[in-house]
């Protein structure tokens, strides 16, 4: 009898992944990752893993992505469970790098933008994360050379903007987009959730009430205004105590705004929300015209 013998590998530095990577024949998975993984993280591996032979997850609390004064060093950081949800998740290799590694100081720093889908939304309210996500992310994918790499429609402008960066640099791989998972209340998962006091945690909702509200009004009632839709989902956001960054309705690949709901539009519209209860920041999104 042949027993396959599991070993997941753990690689810290870009020159030994680069030595494992240039052994590995078959396609190659990606899944970056800043770890505190929950189920939401687990679906993108489990995507890579059932269209690629070869998993490799990386764990790296980016700080080019986090403004001062955001939560860079309060970021949860949960090791030992990660590397056991790696395992449970099939990956063979996780490359946890320092920040050192990934950012040393001999390098003059280059600034990725995409100007179109970057400027506004997230990249209003946090002017230096898309230009840290580019830059993390155009690095692991040149030092990892994945054939595809998975990402959350959760983050739908990151995913939008991840993808017109590799398409414009022709970057050799394909993005594969991963549907949000949600807890059984429909809150949708994210490293941030563990942020919540109960009482939040409760208040937290409002985001899911809010994308399904907009969703009945478009898909039900056939409204077609973006503003109706909108203020209706800053009053439920309101409703459940959140400083709201923005409550609004966009087109699904330029992000623009739409000056009217096409119910024929292909892909429908986005609903896109980002707010605060407290200190804890929370986005959420839904294409309206959907069964979510
Ligand atoms: P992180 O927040 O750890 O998310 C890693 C990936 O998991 C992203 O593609 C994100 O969209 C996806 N994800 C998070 N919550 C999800 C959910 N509930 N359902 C489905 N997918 C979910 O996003 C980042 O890290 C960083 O910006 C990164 C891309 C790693 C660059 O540093």
């Amino acid at each position: 009898m042949l027993l396959r013998v599991y070993v997941m590998l753990i690689i810290r530095t870009i020159s030994e992944l680069r030595a494992y990577r240039g052994e590995l024949t078959g396609s190659i998975g990606f899944v970056p990752t800043m770890g505190a993984l929950h189920h939401g993280h687990i679906a993108l591996m489990t995507k890579a893993r059932s269209i690629t032979e070869q998993l490799i997850v990386s764990i790296f609390v980016n700080p080019t992505q986090f403004a001062p004064g955001e939560d860079f060093d309060h970021y949860p950081r949960t090791w030992e469970s990660d590397i056991k949800e790696c395992e449970q998740a099939g990956v063979d290799m996780v490359f946890a790098p320092t920040v050192e590694e990934i950012y040393s100081p001999m390098l003059v720093p280059v600034q990725i933008n995409v100007p179109l889908l970057a400027e506004d939304l997230e990249g209003a309210y946090r002017p230096q994360f898309f230009g840290g996500v580019c830059r993390v992310v155009a690095k692991l994918l040149n030092i990892v050379q994945p054939h595809y790499a998975c990402f959350g429609r959760k983050d739908y402008q990151q995913l939008l903007v991840v993808d017109a960066m590799v398409r414009d640099l022709a970057m050799p791989v394909s993005i594969i987009p991963v549907d949000t998972v949600r807890e059984e209340d429909g809150l949708a998962m994210s490293s941030r959730n563990r942020y919540l006091d109960a009482q939040h945690r409760q208040h937290a909702l409002g985001l899911i009430k809010a994308l399904r509200q907009a969703n009945r009004m478009v898909q039900q009632d056939g409204e077609t205004d973006p503003a109706i839709v909108q203020s209706a989902m800053h009053s439920t956001l309101v409703a459940h105590h959140f400083q709201v960054d923005y409550a609004v309705v966009r087109h699904p690949r330029t992000l623009k705004p739409v000056d009217t709901i096409d119910p024929d539009l292909t892909g429908g519209v986005v609903a896109l929300l980002a707010g605060r209860l407290g200190d804890v920041r929370l986005i959420d999104n839904m294409i309206l015209c959907s069964d979510e």
